[in-house]
C-alpha cells in the first residue's frame, strides 16, 4: 500500500489534474482504492484537490525528498562529514529516531530526514507540526569532542547556520533570532532547533541536531499551532526545491560544526548579534514555575542570554529549559494601568 502510495504522489507532483481512472491503471488498483489512498494523503496534511470530471490535483505541486538530488548540492566539506542520509516517508520523528539509533552505535555525521512525523518534537516537550511534504524535518546525528559545558553554546550556532543558508535564498529583510535558538520573519516563528543529549563519554558528547524549518505549511490541512508562524512561500512568494534548500543546509551545518567546534561561539557572535530580536527589549523568561521579568542586553561568548532584571541586576541564563517571550506593548499597557 505504501509503495502505491509513493506512486500515486510521483504522479501528482507535477500539480497537474490526474482521473482516478488514470491513477488507478498506473498502479494497478481500483478508482475506490485511489480514493483510499488520496484520503489517507489528506489526513496526513497533503492539500488534494478532487473535481468531478477532472480528478485529482495537488494545486502547487510537491517535489519529494531524494537523496540524490540533495547530494547534488553537497559541498566538499559535507562529503567528508555526512556518512548517510536516510529519508522516510513517515516517521514518528526524525530526532527520536537517530536517538535511538545512536544510543547502541557509534553513528557520526548521519542524516534522517521525513516527508511527515507522526510525532514531532519541539523544545520544552512542545510538538511540532509536521505535515507531509510541506516542510523540511531534518535531524543529524553528531559527536561531539568539546567541553560538554559549551553545547548550549553550540545550538545558536546552528541557528546562525539556518539564516545563513535563508540567506542564499534572499531571505534577509526581516529574518531575526530569538534566544536560545528561533529563527524568525518579522514576529513569526520560521524555524526552530531542538538539540537532545545522547550520552557523555571520554571527551564525547553525542547529541542529536534537529532542525524544522516551514516551507509552505500555508497549504496544509489541518493546522494547529499554538504560536505566530511563517513559511518561506508566504515570506517570498516562491516555492524553491526542497531538496536544494536541504543539500545546502547541510552544507552550512557541517561548516558551522567544524567552526564550532574549533573556535566555539566566536565566529558566530557578530551575524547573531546583528539578528537578535530581543536586544533591548522588556522579556519575560519562563524558567519551570519561576518567572523572570527584565530587559534583554544580548549574549556572552558562551550564548548565555544576559538580563537586567527589575532591580537592575544582570545576570547571566543558559538555554536549557528556559523559553523567552518578548513582552508586547499590550501587556506593558496593562502593566501600566495597574
Ligand atoms: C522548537 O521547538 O523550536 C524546535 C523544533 C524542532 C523540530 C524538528 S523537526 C525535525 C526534528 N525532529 C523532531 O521531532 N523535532 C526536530
Amino acid at each position: 500500500m505504501k509503495a502505491k502510495r509513493r506512486q500515486i504522489l510521483e504522479i501528482l507532483a507535477d500539480g497537474q489534474f490526474h482521473s482516478g481512472e488514470e491513477l488507478g491503471t498506473a498502479t494497478k488498483i481500483t478508482r475506490s482504492a485511489v480514493w483510499k489512498i488520496i484520503k489517507q494523503l489528506m489526513d496526513l496534511g497533503v492539500v488534494i484537490y478532487s473535481l468531478k470530471g477532472k480528478g485529482y490535483q495537488i494545486p502547487d505541486g510537491l517535489e519529494l525528498l531524494d537523496e540524490k538530488k540533495i547530494r547534488a548540492h553537497l559541498s566538499p566539506t559535507a562529503k567528508q562529514i555526512i556518512s548517510q542520509i536516510e529519508i522516510f516517508d513517515s516517521i514518528s520523528s526524525t530526532n527520536t529516531y537517530l536517538y535511538e539509533k545512536m544510543k547502541t552505535s557509534s553513528i557520526n555525521g548521519q542524516i534522517c530526514l521525513a516527508e511527515h512525523q507522526t510525532a514531532g518534537k519541539g523544545r520544552r516537550g512542545r510538538g511540532w507540526h509536521s505535515p507531509f511534504g510541506a516542510n523540511l524535518y531534518f535531524s543529524l546525528a553528531w559527536q561531539f569532542t568539546n567541553d560538554p559545558a559549551e553545547l548550549s553554546g553550540l545550538s545558536l550556532a546552528i541557528a546562525v547556520a539556518i539564516t545563513r543558508t535563508l540567506k542564499q535564498f534572499g531571505i534577509e529583510q526581516q529574518l531575526a533570532l530569538k534566544w536560545p535558538n528561533d529563527v524568525w520573519w518579522g514576529k513569526q516563528k520560521l524555524a526552530g532547533v531542538l538539540l537532545e543529549i545522547v550520552a557523555e563519554s571520554h571527551h564525547t558528547t553525542k547529541v542529536i541536531i534537529g532542525i524544522g524549518l516551514n516551507i509552505n505549511m500555508s497549504q496544509t490541512n489541518n493546522i494547529s499551532i499554538d504560536q505566530a508562524w511563517t513559511d518561506i512561500k508566504k515570506i517570498t512568494g516562491k516555492l524553491f526545491s526542497r531538496n536544494q534548500l536541504a543539500g545546502l543546509l547541510i552544507n552550512e551545518i557541517t561548516t558551522a560544526l567544524t567552526d564550532f567546534q574549533t573556535r566555539g561561539l566566536i565566529p558566530f557572535l557578530p551575524e547573531w548579534q546583528k539578528l537578535d530580536i530581543s536586544r533591548g527589549h522588556e522579556v519575560m523568561l519562563q524558567n519551570g514555575e519561576r518567572n523572570i521579568h527584565g530587559v534583554a542586553l544580548g549574549i556572552t561568548e558562551k550564548g548565555e542570554l544576559l538580563v537586567s532584571d527589575t532591580n537592575n541586576n544582570v545576570k547571566k541564563f543558559l538555554s536549557g529549559e528556559i523559553s523567552l517571550r518578548l513582552v508586547t506593548n499590550d501587556e506593558k499597557k496593562i502593566s501600566i494601568n495597574h
